[in-house]
């Protein structure tokens, strides 16, 4: 019989000598594990053959996006992994029968809670939201979506918070917290820098390191300080010419060891080309699992090219996530969710984040004469809930506009898509014209069309004011849309415009709740409206340039990296960009109306020299005639030194309370040295510099009511950092 060398017979037998964990559950149950169960574990629950393998792991949820491996010799059950962002993705019926059914609350999409600016908010949508999550046996939610907005077509925005990494990381937190209250897990994703859908299982990104740490780390890094979400997933792209899932430096330099990170790191689904790689690097799970996986990884250890000791870490993580998910503790979920009052609380959020854009001539909220519509554009009637792709949610309705205003008891004229816009105006009191757009993962959006009008839109647009102005009638449109589109050219035409995002199940209901005035519009954006496409600073690289088959194989060998983005406005994304280069946006960054106006006054520094913190309050009284909310917004613009800056950067926000006319509330922002730093990759640290800050409070990113200063004595060094180590771009790979 073949000699066992110790190195071997450890392999086999299993140990815990290596495992970085102080749980003695977790120590004792690698000792009891094969290295085929432990590396079994590392990799989802699809079909893996193997000596011992189950043949029945099935998924307990179906249309749940994934499951883990379940180790029944141990005890450990198989976890269910399900999307999405807006809502539990999972069948709505089961066995073809329609007798039980299995509906989700459909949410408002992701950035429309981030226009309502309010935490406390989003934290609710998180608790009803990881109720469903509990309720319909899942353990992982794999939400928030949370990448930068870093060009307008990219095909998941709506998916996505903002452009601004301070709004991304804090709205994520605050749902991540709400979902993870039910005991259940979350997945921010994706990490990092996925920011367009063309190509992107393959793309290479070229991003500075102080972009990425500024801009396109910087919302997770809020995220996992603040809530430290079970799990964190990675995104399919290279940065810099390496996998993200196969990258060491952020899966386990900057996620662990520099931000605290304690929880689970998964790929994408197939996301990667190295299994091997990937394991070392601290992806700990390899989803949804892959045969090819788990024999490399075995090959692997067994020719200790890849150690005991970073399985051990890894199978570590994985066995922490299963022994505190309801599956472990055998939770028996009811598949009831109470979904009516879920559906209370998604329309309200959705009313919450909605963002006038324009109101003149008292067009809303609708006046009281005004009760019979003419209601033009397809998603007036078929309203659009959510994007597509995993994104999307299987809603037992969604409440169409046309519903909404009916349900309201306005009269929908029943001509409104059939007569001629004079025979319209002679007859009803207002016209209301959906513009309706949606996108999903895969792809990317087209301009012409898409992010323009189509001919037909501007044709109605303009035939439809003609009409309503001559009887001196009122013309609102609705922007049901997932991303930004061009408004300059036409909305000159119209009265009002109201942006409804994608609002989740209750969107007509919602959206009726701001035209009726029964909800005042307290949404603002957190996306720049640019006046036209090309004054995007990413437009002209935007998706990236695609490399032919022969130049990709020279350039990449077989890794058959088949595109490249070059990030090369750096810093300078959305209203970063627009403010500081003085280009004028359609709407700006943190704009948005509302039924009635607020003061600023008051504003208060508690010292005028910076050390360790600082406190700037602002009191903001409501003038106008209407109960309303305002979002306070405090911009910091640091000192220029010979590193270039933007002109300011937001480091706060806050939402008032509902106040009344003539009611006040003060708001207190405690500012930190974070809030003052920005990352100097020479010297691999956040350096706030020494000189004059110019702390500014507005009501949107150009309407600053208030501003002080005050003196940073001394350099500060805010944090020191690892130095991150990849080839700088393609050609050194
Ligand atoms: C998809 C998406 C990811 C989703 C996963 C599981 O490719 O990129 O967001 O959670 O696969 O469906």
């Amino acid at each position: 019989m073949k000699k066992l060398s110790l190195f071997t017979g450890l392999l086999l037998l299993g140990s815990s000598l290596f495992a970085q964990t102080d749980n003695p559950l977790i120590r004792s149950l690698i000792s009891k594990m094969t290295l085929q169960e432990k590396v079994r574990l590392l990799i989802g629950g699809n079909n893996v053959k193997f000596e011992g393998a189950y043949k029945d792991v099935t998924n307990k949820v179906p249309g749940a996006a994934g499951f883990t491996y379940p180790l029944r010799r141990l005890n450990l059950p198989s976890l269910v992994l399900s999307d999405g962002p807006a809502g539990v993705r999972i069948e709505p019926i089961r066995n073809h029968d329609s007798s039980k059914t299995y509906y989700a609350t459909g949410f408002p999409v992701a950035t429309l809670l981030a226009s309502t600016w309010d935490t406390a908010l989003v934290y609710k949508v998180g608790e009803a939201f990881g109720n469903e999550v509990k309720e319909f046996g899942v353990d992982v939610i794999l939400a928030p979506a949370m990448n930068i907005q870093r060009n307008p077509l990219d095909g998941r925005n709506f998916e996505y918070y903002s452009e601004d990494p301070v709004i991304a990381g804090n709205i994520a937190a605050a749902l991540v917290n709400g979902i993870q209250s039910n005991g259940v897990g979350t997945s921010i994703k994706h990490f990092v820098a996925n920011n367009v859908e063309t190509d992107r299982t393959t793309l290479n990104e070229l991003i500075s390191e102080r972009a990425l740490r500024e801009i396109y780390l910087k919302g997770f890094e809020i995220a996992v300080k603040k809530a430290q979400p079970w799990t964190v997933m990675n995104s399919y792209n290279k940065v810099n010419g390496i996998y993200t899932s196969e990258n060491y430096d952020l899966n386990t330099t900057i996620l662990r060891k520099e931000w605290g990170f304690k929880g689970l790191v998964m790929t994408d689904w197939g996301g990667g080309r190295h299994p091997v790689l990937q394991v070392k690097a601290g992806s700990d799970l390899l989803m949804p699992g892959e045969q090819k996986q788990f024999d490399e990884i075995m090959t692997a250890a067994k020719q200790g090219s890849l150690s005991l000791e970073v399985i051990d870490n890894n199978v570590a993580k994985i066995l922490a996530l299963i022994l505190k998910s309801p599956a472990y503790k055998h939770y028996k979920y009811s598949d009831e969710p109470d979904l009516k009052a879920h559906a209370k609380i998604s329309r309200k959020a959705a009313s919450e984040g909605m963002i006038l854009l324009k109101n003149e001539g008292g067009a809303l909220p609708l006046q009281n004469n005004v009760r019979k519509i003419a209601l033009l554009g397809d998603a007036s009637y078929k309203t659009i809930a959510n994007g597509t792709g995993s994104g999307e949610v299987h809603k037992p309705y969604v409440i169409s506009i046309m519903e909404g205003l009916k349900n309201s008891g306005y009269t929908i004229d029943s001509q409104s898509t059939t007569a001629s816009a004079d025979a319209l105006a002679g007859k009803d009191d207002a016209a209301i014209i959906t513009i309706g757009r949606n996108a999903g993962e895969g792809s990317d959006r087209p301009v012409d069309g898409d992010f323009t009008l189509k001919d037909n839109e501007r044709e109605m647009i303009r035939k439809v004011s003609a009409a309503f102005h001559a009887k001196g009638k009122k013309v609102i449109v609705i922007l049901n849309i997932g991303g930004v589109i061009e408004v300059a050219s036409w909305r000159d035409n119209v009265d009002a415009i109201l942006l409804a995002w994608q609002p989740g199940m209750e969107a007509g209901n919602a959206i009726t709740d701001i035209l009726s005035g029964k909800v005042n519009p307290s949404g603002r954006l957190a996306i720049t409206f640019p006046m036209k496409y090309s004054d995007e600073p990413s437009a002209e690289n935007f998706p990236g340039t695609s490399f032919p088959k022969q130049a990709r194989a020279a350039i990449f060998g077989s890794n058959s990296t088949n595109r490249e983005v070059d990030y090369k406005e750096g810093i300078f994304v959305g209203y970063r960009y627009f403010n500081t280069f003085d280009i004028q946006p359609a709407y700006p960054f943190g704009f948005g109306l509302s039924y009635t106006h607020f003061d600023f006054s008051g504003l208060k520094l508690s010292a005028s020299s910076f050390h360790h913190q600082l406190i700037a309050s602002i009191t903001v009284k409501n003038i106008g005639e209407v109960t309303g909310k305002e979002v306070v917004q405090l911009y910091i613009s640091a000192p220029k030194a010979k590193l270039e800056k933007p002109e300011e950067e937001l480091r706060a926000f806050a939402k008032t309370k509902a106040l009344k006319p003539g009611e006040s509330q003060t708001i207190n922002f405690t500012v930190t040295p974070d809030d003052l730093a920005s990352f100097v990759e020479d010297r691999n640290a956040w350096i706030a510099d020494k000189g004059i800050y110019t702390l500014k409070v507005g009501a949107s990113s150009v309407d600053i009511r208030q501003q002080a200063t005050f003196a940073c004595p001394s350099e500060i060094i805010v944090e020191n950092t690892h130095p991150i180590h990849y080839p700088k771009a393609i050609q050194d790979l």
